[in-house]
């Protein structure tokens, strides 16, 4: 991160953007609907950009009080192991630490590639109390 042509940044990515920075990491690709909620509902962003377009990004979806849930942590596969993740997601933490009051329950569902970042700065698995459950459709 430390070259300057990287520039983080808590604007949200356009449209096109985030469609295209989640599918082509490999994150399941989502339709414009789909993007525009997460676009307009989500608590904050960190965004970094690289020649004006989103390179990494990374989400929290919450309720402003308590309950934060990290989503989207994605890297081009061309700029990834550069430290972008680790700085999106340290820029995030950040903001819940700035504005949430204390004792916020910071959540994710951790993807294979992210764990070891997830587990360095300090995500621990939440099993066996609880067990990440999602509707099956
Ligand atoms: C997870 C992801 C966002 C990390 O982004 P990144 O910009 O490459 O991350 P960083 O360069 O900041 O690396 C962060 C840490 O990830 C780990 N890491 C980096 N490259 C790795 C690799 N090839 N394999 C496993 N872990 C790796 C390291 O622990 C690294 O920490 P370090 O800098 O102390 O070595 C990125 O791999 C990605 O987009 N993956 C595909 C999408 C995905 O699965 N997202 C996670 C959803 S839960």
């Amino acid at each position: 991160m430390d070259e300057p042509a990287y520039q983080l940044s808590r604007t949200p990515p356009t449209i096109e953007d985030y469609l295209h920075v989640r599918a082509s990491s490999g994150l399941s690709p989502k339709s414009v609907p789909q993007g525009e909620g997460a676009l307009a509902g989500s608590w904050c962003w960190s965004v970094v950009r690289h020649d004006g377009r989103a390179v990494a990004m990374g989400r929290v979806i919450g309720d402003g009080g308590w309950y934060f849930h990290v989503a989207d942590m994605a890297t081009l596969p061309e700029h990834q192991g550069r430290g972008l993740g680790r700085r999106v997601l340290t820029d995030l933490l950040a903001q819940i630490e700035e504005a949430a009051p204390e004792g916020a329950y910071v959540t994710l569902m951790a993807d294979e590639p992210g764990r070891r970042l997830y587990a360095s700065m300090g995500f621990v698995e939440a099993a066996p109390e609880s067990l990440g459950m999602r509707l099956a459709r």
